[in-house]
């Protein structure tokens, strides 16, 4: 199977490429924007590839003529979404489309990730068929893709995911669960918000999901989250528990305090059942997770 995914330089970009080089079944395009960070280079090829770009999306799956496409490329700073709507409608829907379309041309399976942020958290956890209401331009942004690609003539997966961590090389952004970890072995006073609950996903269980859905030829909706729903000052908590740090300096404070930019839903989390039941999708524990990450990190 030749599969091709866009935003390889990115945390599941980079998941995606490691898992997917050491498969004998599969031949790897890996492509980004720009030139490539990871080190490791054998076992796939590599392509500088703007998805904002209609020609050169259209021109490099023509020609490589992948299986499937994973796409992963996505602005995914909620803030700038709200400054840069343009730009954010560019990558988050736009070049979808190119995707969609170009899949489509050679009948290739285009698997996209979306967000929880497409719905406005009043009534986590949420099933597939749930009734999105985005509070964000990121999120609408989501939604949008999501919904081309449901009237579009390509054969397409989404996958639903929320709050990505895990250990990458030279990324250009960083995540909360490795941000929380750095923290607190500084010691210092931390203020955590306790009115959002999330279900942190491992970004090796992310690329999983995606790996499965290919693999399956499974297409639809289907969330791939964690399994742990928690606050997020409970996710903090738990992270000092686990590697055995104290939680005296933790004061929890409240979304509106922030002042953001872009609203976030207070209450999200996905119910599981149908990418674990169709899928057999199996997400670590959040302490799993953790017990990983540290492994990585220790090497
Ligand atoms: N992270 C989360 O908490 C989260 C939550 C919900 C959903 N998601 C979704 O999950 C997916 C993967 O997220 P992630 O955390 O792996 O994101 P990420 O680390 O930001 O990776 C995205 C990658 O896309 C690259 N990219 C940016 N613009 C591009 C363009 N025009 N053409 C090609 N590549 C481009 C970025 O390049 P640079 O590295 O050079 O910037 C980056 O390497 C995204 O669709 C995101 O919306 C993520």
């Amino acid at each position: 199977m030749k599969i091709l995914i866009t935003g390889s330089n990115g945390l599941l970009g980079q998941k995606l490429l490691h898992k997917l080089r050491k498969d004998y079944f599969v031949e790897l395009i890996a492509t980004s924007k720009g030139s490539n960070r990871v080190t490791e280079t054998s076992n796939y090829t590599y392509f500088d590839l703007d998805i904002t770009n209609n020609d050169a999306v259209d021109e490099l799956i023509e020609s490589e003529k992948p299986q499937v496409v994973v796409n992963t490329a996505a602005m995914t700073n909620v803030d700038l979404c709200e400054y840069e709507k343009k730009n954010c409608g560019a990558l988050n829907v736009d070049a979808v489309r190119y995707l969609a379309d170009a899949c489509a041309k050679i009948d290739a399976h285009l698997i996209q990730i979306s967000t929880d942020f497409i719905f406005d958290g009043k009534d986590g956890p949420y099933k597939e068929k749930d009734k999105p209401n985005p509070l964000s331009n990121y999120g609408l942004s989501k939604l949008k893709s999501e919904q081309l690609l449901q009237t579009h003539s390509v054969k397409w997966t989404i996958l639903r995911t929320m709050i990505v961590f895990g250990v990458g090389e030279k990324l250009s952004k960083g995540n909360i669960v490795l941000w929380a970890k750095g923290a607190l072995e500084k010691g210092g006073p931390l203020n955590i918000i306790d009115d959002q609950f999330r279900a942190p996903t491992l970004a090796e269980d992310l690329a999983d999901i995606c790996i499965l859905v290919a693999k399956k030829k499974a297409y639809g909706i289907f969330n791939a989250s964690g399994k742990d729903i928690m606050s997020i000052y409970e996710m903090v908590e738990r992270i000092a528990k686990h590697y055995g740090n104290a939680i005296d300096n933790l004061n929890k404070i409240s979304t509106a305090s922030l002042n953001q930019k872009a609203l976030r839903p207070p209450k999200t989390g996905f119910i599981l059942d149908k990418s674990i039941n169709k899928l057999g999708y199996n997400p670590h524990s959040f302490e799993e997770c953790l017990t990983i990450i540290d492994q990585q990190l220790k090497k």
